[in-house]
Protein backbone atom coordinates (compact mmCIF):
# COMPACT_ATOMS: atom_id res chain seq x y z
CA UNK A 1 0.00 0.00 0.00
CA UNK A 2 2.81 2.23 1.16
CA UNK A 3 4.26 1.89 -2.35
CA UNK A 4 1.03 3.58 -3.82
CA UNK A 5 1.57 6.98 -2.16
CA UNK A 6 3.49 8.03 -5.65
CA UNK A 7 3.27 6.25 -9.09
CA UNK A 8 4.96 6.85 -11.82
CA UNK A 9 4.67 5.99 -15.83
CA UNK A 10 7.64 6.42 -18.47
CA UNK A 11 6.49 7.29 -21.67
CA UNK A 12 9.19 8.57 -24.06
CA UNK A 13 11.93 9.23 -21.63
CA UNK A 14 9.72 11.50 -19.93
CA UNK A 15 8.95 9.98 -15.89
CA UNK A 16 5.82 11.26 -15.06
CA UNK A 17 5.24 10.75 -11.39
CA UNK A 18 2.61 11.82 -9.03
CA UNK A 19 2.14 12.36 -5.59
CA UNK A 20 -1.11 9.56 -5.19
CA UNK A 21 -3.14 10.70 -2.37
CA UNK A 22 -5.46 12.25 -3.95
CA UNK A 23 -8.24 12.06 -0.87
CA UNK A 24 -5.71 13.97 1.26
CA UNK A 25 -5.10 16.14 -1.31
CA UNK A 26 -1.48 14.71 -1.75
CA UNK A 27 -0.01 16.39 1.09
CA UNK A 28 3.39 14.82 2.57
CA UNK A 29 3.39 12.61 5.09
CA UNK A 30 6.31 10.30 6.10
CA UNK A 31 5.15 7.73 4.37
CA UNK A 32 4.70 9.97 1.08
CA UNK A 33 8.36 11.06 1.79
CA UNK A 34 10.19 8.13 2.00
CA UNK A 35 8.66 6.70 -0.76
CA UNK A 36 9.36 9.48 -2.86
CA UNK A 37 13.25 9.22 -2.09
CA UNK A 38 12.95 5.30 -3.53
CA UNK A 39 11.55 6.71 -6.65
CA UNK A 40 14.19 9.37 -6.85
CA UNK A 41 16.53 6.11 -6.54
CA UNK A 42 14.77 4.75 -8.98
CA UNK A 43 14.45 6.69 -11.74
CA UNK A 44 17.63 8.88 -11.53
CA UNK A 45 20.61 6.81 -14.15
CA UNK A 46 17.60 5.10 -15.78
CA UNK A 47 18.47 5.09 -19.65
CA UNK A 48 15.29 5.21 -20.59
CA UNK A 49 14.32 8.82 -18.37
CA UNK A 50 15.28 11.95 -19.81
CA UNK A 51 13.59 14.31 -17.79
CA UNK A 52 11.91 14.03 -14.51
CA UNK A 53 7.76 15.17 -14.02
CA UNK A 54 6.33 15.85 -10.77
CA UNK A 55 2.72 16.11 -10.69
CA UNK A 56 -0.46 15.30 -8.65
CA UNK A 57 -3.20 12.89 -8.90
CA UNK A 58 -7.02 14.30 -8.43
CA UNK A 59 -7.17 18.15 -7.71
CA UNK A 60 -4.20 19.04 -5.86
CA UNK A 61 -0.38 19.51 -6.61
CA UNK A 62 0.43 18.92 -3.07
CA UNK A 63 -1.27 20.28 0.00
CA UNK A 64 2.17 20.73 1.52
CA UNK A 65 2.75 19.15 4.90
CA UNK A 66 0.66 16.25 6.45
CA UNK A 67 -0.70 18.20 9.94
CA UNK A 68 -1.43 15.52 11.28
CA UNK A 69 1.25 12.50 10.45
CA UNK A 70 4.03 14.95 9.76
CA UNK A 71 3.31 17.00 12.48
CA UNK A 72 1.07 16.23 15.29
CA UNK A 73 1.87 12.30 15.78
CA UNK A 74 5.65 12.89 15.46
CA UNK A 75 5.43 15.91 17.86
CA UNK A 76 3.12 13.45 19.68
CA UNK A 77 6.27 10.68 19.70
CA UNK A 78 9.58 13.14 20.60
CA UNK A 79 11.66 15.50 19.15
CA UNK A 80 13.85 12.51 17.87
CA UNK A 81 10.66 11.55 16.05
CA UNK A 82 9.84 15.18 14.33
CA UNK A 83 14.17 15.53 14.04
CA UNK A 84 13.66 12.32 11.28
CA UNK A 85 10.19 13.53 9.61
CA UNK A 86 12.36 16.79 8.67
CA UNK A 87 15.18 14.95 7.02
CA UNK A 88 13.06 12.56 5.19
CA UNK A 89 10.92 15.46 3.64
CA UNK A 90 14.37 17.91 3.17
CA UNK A 91 16.38 15.09 1.68
CA UNK A 92 14.14 14.11 -1.07
CA UNK A 93 13.89 17.95 -1.57
CA UNK A 94 17.39 18.39 -1.42
CA UNK A 95 17.79 15.40 -3.42
CA UNK A 96 15.70 16.45 -6.18
CA UNK A 97 17.29 19.75 -6.37
CA UNK A 98 20.29 18.09 -7.32
CA UNK A 99 18.90 15.78 -9.36
CA UNK A 100 20.83 13.90 -12.40
CA UNK A 101 18.40 14.50 -14.84
CA UNK A 102 16.34 18.04 -15.05
CA UNK A 103 13.19 18.35 -13.18
CA UNK A 104 9.95 19.94 -14.26
CA UNK A 105 7.06 20.57 -11.61
CA UNK A 106 3.26 20.34 -12.94
CA UNK A 107 1.30 22.16 -10.76
CA UNK A 108 -2.48 21.09 -11.49
CA UNK A 109 -4.08 21.92 -8.87
CA UNK A 110 -3.13 23.39 -4.90
CA UNK A 111 0.27 23.91 -3.63
CA UNK A 112 0.82 24.66 -0.30
CA UNK A 113 3.42 25.37 2.54
CA UNK A 114 5.77 22.76 2.57
CA UNK A 115 5.15 22.10 -1.13
CA UNK A 116 7.10 24.13 -2.26
CA UNK A 117 10.25 23.08 -1.09
CA UNK A 118 9.98 20.34 -4.10
CA UNK A 119 8.52 23.07 -5.90
CA UNK A 120 11.89 25.10 -6.08
CA UNK A 121 14.22 21.73 -5.92
CA UNK A 122 12.55 21.28 -9.61
CA UNK A 123 14.26 23.09 -11.97
CA UNK A 124 11.63 24.74 -14.10
CA UNK A 125 7.72 24.94 -13.36
CA UNK A 126 4.28 24.69 -15.07
CA UNK A 127 0.99 25.91 -13.53
CA UNK A 128 -2.01 25.46 -14.23
CA UNK A 129 -3.57 28.94 -14.25
CA UNK A 130 -6.39 27.08 -12.31
CA UNK A 131 -3.54 26.11 -9.53
CA UNK A 132 -3.80 27.92 -6.23
CA UNK A 133 -0.87 28.85 -4.64
CA UNK A 134 -0.52 29.63 -0.80
CA UNK A 135 1.90 30.11 2.10
CA UNK A 136 -0.95 29.08 4.41
CA UNK A 137 1.42 28.57 7.41
CA UNK A 138 0.50 32.00 9.22
CA UNK A 139 -3.24 30.76 8.94
CA UNK A 140 -2.79 27.74 10.83
CA UNK A 141 -0.13 29.63 13.29
CA UNK A 142 3.71 29.09 12.20
CA UNK A 143 5.91 30.51 10.28
CA UNK A 144 6.54 29.11 6.74
CA UNK A 145 9.53 26.58 7.68
CA UNK A 146 11.01 23.66 6.06
CA UNK A 147 12.48 26.10 3.44
CA UNK A 148 9.16 27.47 2.53
CA UNK A 149 10.41 31.21 3.39
CA UNK A 150 13.78 30.86 1.65
CA UNK A 151 11.77 29.63 -1.85
CA UNK A 152 9.61 33.02 -1.45
CA UNK A 153 12.68 35.08 -0.87
CA UNK A 154 14.65 32.75 -3.49
CA UNK A 155 11.66 33.28 -6.25
CA UNK A 156 9.53 36.20 -5.09
CA UNK A 157 10.52 40.32 -5.29
CA UNK A 158 10.89 41.15 -1.35
CA UNK A 159 7.59 42.57 -1.10
CA UNK A 160 5.41 40.19 -2.63
CA UNK A 161 7.37 37.57 -0.39
CA UNK A 162 6.48 39.79 2.67
CA UNK A 163 2.90 40.02 1.83
CA UNK A 164 2.39 36.37 0.62
CA UNK A 165 3.92 35.52 4.09
CA UNK A 166 2.27 37.69 6.06
CA UNK A 167 -1.42 37.77 4.61
CA UNK A 168 -2.29 34.07 4.22
CA UNK A 169 -3.95 35.02 0.90
CA UNK A 170 -3.71 32.78 -1.86
CA UNK A 171 -2.86 33.12 -5.70
CA UNK A 172 -3.87 31.55 -9.19
CA UNK A 173 -1.42 29.96 -11.54
CA UNK A 174 -0.91 33.30 -13.39
CA UNK A 175 -0.22 35.50 -10.47
CA UNK A 176 2.43 32.64 -9.60
CA UNK A 177 3.71 33.13 -12.95
CA UNK A 178 3.56 36.83 -12.73
CA UNK A 179 5.44 36.45 -9.18
CA UNK A 180 8.25 34.28 -10.52
CA UNK A 181 7.18 31.36 -8.60
CA UNK A 182 6.54 29.36 -11.69
CA UNK A 183 8.01 29.81 -15.60
CA UNK A 184 4.23 29.73 -16.74
CA UNK A 185 0.80 29.30 -16.70
CA UNK A 186 -1.60 27.90 -18.90
CA UNK A 187 -4.71 26.27 -18.49
CA UNK A 188 -5.58 23.53 -17.30
CA UNK A 189 -6.37 20.81 -20.04
CA UNK A 190 -3.42 22.49 -21.84
CA UNK A 191 -0.74 21.67 -18.84
CA UNK A 192 0.66 18.27 -20.03
CA UNK A 193 0.60 19.53 -23.33
CA UNK A 194 3.10 22.10 -22.70
CA UNK A 195 4.72 20.12 -20.03
CA UNK A 196 5.00 17.68 -22.95
CA UNK A 197 6.36 20.00 -25.25
CA UNK A 198 9.13 21.48 -23.00
CA UNK A 199 10.27 18.24 -21.66
CA UNK A 200 10.68 16.93 -25.83
CA UNK A 201 13.40 20.48 -26.07
CA UNK A 202 15.28 18.80 -23.17
CA UNK A 203 15.46 15.44 -24.47
CA UNK A 204 17.44 17.10 -27.87
CA UNK A 205 19.75 18.23 -25.65
CA UNK A 206 23.11 17.31 -24.75
CA UNK A 207 22.37 15.28 -21.09
CA UNK A 208 26.11 16.04 -19.40
CA UNK A 209 25.61 19.73 -20.17
CA UNK A 210 22.58 19.60 -19.04
CA UNK A 211 22.93 18.51 -15.64
CA UNK A 212 26.45 20.83 -15.50
CA UNK A 213 23.96 24.08 -16.69
CA UNK A 214 21.28 23.59 -13.96
CA UNK A 215 23.47 22.97 -11.12
CA UNK A 216 25.25 25.85 -12.63
CA UNK A 217 22.60 28.31 -12.22
CA UNK A 218 22.04 27.21 -8.67
CA UNK A 219 25.06 27.40 -7.32
CA UNK A 220 26.40 30.36 -8.65
CA UNK A 221 23.44 32.40 -7.35
CA UNK A 222 25.68 32.29 -3.96
CA UNK A 223 29.06 33.40 -5.42
CA UNK A 224 31.06 36.73 -5.98
CA UNK A 225 30.93 37.44 -10.19
CA UNK A 226 35.37 36.24 -9.17
CA UNK A 227 34.07 32.86 -7.46
CA UNK A 228 31.31 32.34 -10.67
CA UNK A 229 33.43 32.79 -13.46
CA UNK A 230 36.21 30.04 -11.87
CA UNK A 231 33.75 27.20 -10.93
CA UNK A 232 32.36 27.80 -14.56
CA UNK A 233 35.68 26.83 -16.09
CA UNK A 234 36.23 24.12 -13.80
CA UNK A 235 32.37 23.01 -14.23
CA UNK A 236 32.90 22.75 -18.17
CA UNK A 237 36.33 21.10 -17.50
CA UNK A 238 34.48 18.55 -15.53
CA UNK A 239 32.02 18.52 -18.24
CA UNK A 240 34.06 17.75 -20.98
CA UNK A 241 35.79 14.77 -19.54
CA UNK A 242 32.30 13.12 -19.05
CA UNK A 243 30.65 14.05 -22.36
CA UNK A 244 32.20 11.41 -24.72
CA UNK A 245 33.14 14.34 -27.14
CA UNK A 246 29.29 15.66 -27.68
CA UNK A 247 30.95 19.15 -27.74
CA UNK A 248 33.24 18.37 -29.99
CA UNK A 249 30.10 17.26 -32.36
CA UNK A 250 28.56 20.22 -32.19
CA UNK A 251 31.48 22.46 -32.79
CA UNK A 252 31.97 19.95 -36.15
CA UNK A 253 28.06 19.98 -37.33
CA UNK A 254 28.17 24.00 -36.95
CA UNK A 255 31.51 24.83 -37.96
CA UNK A 256 32.53 21.71 -41.14
CA UNK A 257 28.50 20.14 -41.33
CA UNK A 258 26.50 23.36 -41.49
CA UNK A 259 23.91 21.51 -40.53
CA UNK A 260 22.62 23.61 -37.30
CA UNK A 261 23.20 26.93 -35.65
CA UNK A 262 23.36 26.93 -31.65
CA UNK A 263 21.78 30.32 -31.61
CA UNK A 264 18.78 28.93 -33.05
CA UNK A 265 18.88 25.35 -31.90
CA UNK A 266 20.91 22.12 -30.61
CA UNK A 267 23.10 19.89 -32.72
CA UNK A 268 21.84 16.67 -33.53
CA UNK A 269 22.71 13.85 -30.48
CA UNK A 270 24.20 10.62 -31.87
CA UNK A 271 21.60 8.05 -31.51
N1 LIG B 1 -2.47 17.77 6.21
C1 LIG B 1 -3.31 16.80 6.62
N2 LIG B 1 -4.48 16.51 6.01
C2 LIG B 1 -4.80 17.25 4.95
C3 LIG B 1 -3.99 18.28 4.46
C4 LIG B 1 -2.77 18.54 5.15
N3 LIG B 1 -1.90 19.48 4.74
N4 LIG B 1 -4.59 18.83 3.40
C5 LIG B 1 -5.74 18.15 3.21
N5 LIG B 1 -5.86 17.20 4.15
C6 LIG B 1 -6.95 16.23 4.31
C7 LIG B 1 -8.18 16.82 5.00
O1 LIG B 1 -8.03 16.79 6.40
C8 LIG B 1 -9.25 15.90 4.49
O2 LIG B 1 -9.19 14.68 5.22
P1 LIG B 1 -10.55 13.85 5.60
O3 LIG B 1 -11.18 13.52 4.27
O4 LIG B 1 -10.04 12.66 6.32
O5 LIG B 1 -11.39 14.80 6.42
C9 LIG B 1 -8.82 15.58 3.07
O6 LIG B 1 -7.43 15.83 3.02
C10 LIG B 1 -9.48 16.43 2.03
O7 LIG B 1 -9.29 17.79 2.40
P2 LIG B 1 -10.45 18.89 2.28
O8 LIG B 1 -10.02 20.03 3.15
O9 LIG B 1 -11.77 18.28 2.55
O10 LIG B 1 -10.34 19.23 0.72
P3 LIG B 1 -10.74 20.58 -0.06
O11 LIG B 1 -10.57 20.24 -1.50
O12 LIG B 1 -12.06 21.08 0.41
O13 LIG B 1 -9.66 21.67 0.38
C11 LIG B 1 -7.38 22.42 0.77
C12 LIG B 1 -8.33 21.53 -0.06
C13 LIG B 1 -5.99 22.09 0.25
C14 LIG B 1 -7.75 23.89 0.58
C15 LIG B 1 -7.52 22.07 2.28
O14 LIG B 1 -7.48 20.66 2.45
C16 LIG B 1 -6.43 22.67 3.13
O15 LIG B 1 -6.51 23.83 3.48
N6 LIG B 1 -5.36 21.88 3.44
C17 LIG B 1 -4.26 22.37 4.25
C18 LIG B 1 -3.30 23.17 3.36
C19 LIG B 1 -2.14 23.70 4.16
O16 LIG B 1 -2.27 24.63 4.94
N7 LIG B 1 -0.95 23.14 3.97
C20 LIG B 1 0.25 23.63 4.54
C21 LIG B 1 0.89 22.63 5.36
S1 LIG B 1 2.57 23.10 5.68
Amino acid sequence: MSEDVVTYTIENHIAWVKYNRPEKRNCMSPTVNRRMMEVLDELEYRDDVGVFVLTGEGTSWSAGMDLKEYFRENEEKGLWATRKAQREAYGWWRRLRWYHKPTIAMINGWCFGGAYGPLFACDLAFAAEEATFGLSEINWGILPGGGATKVAVELVNFRNAMYHALMGENIDGQKAAEWGLVNEAVPLVKLKERVTEVANVLLTKNPVALKATKDAIRRVSEMTYDNAEDYLIRAQEAANSHDNNGRKEGIKQFIDDKTYKPGLGAYKLKD
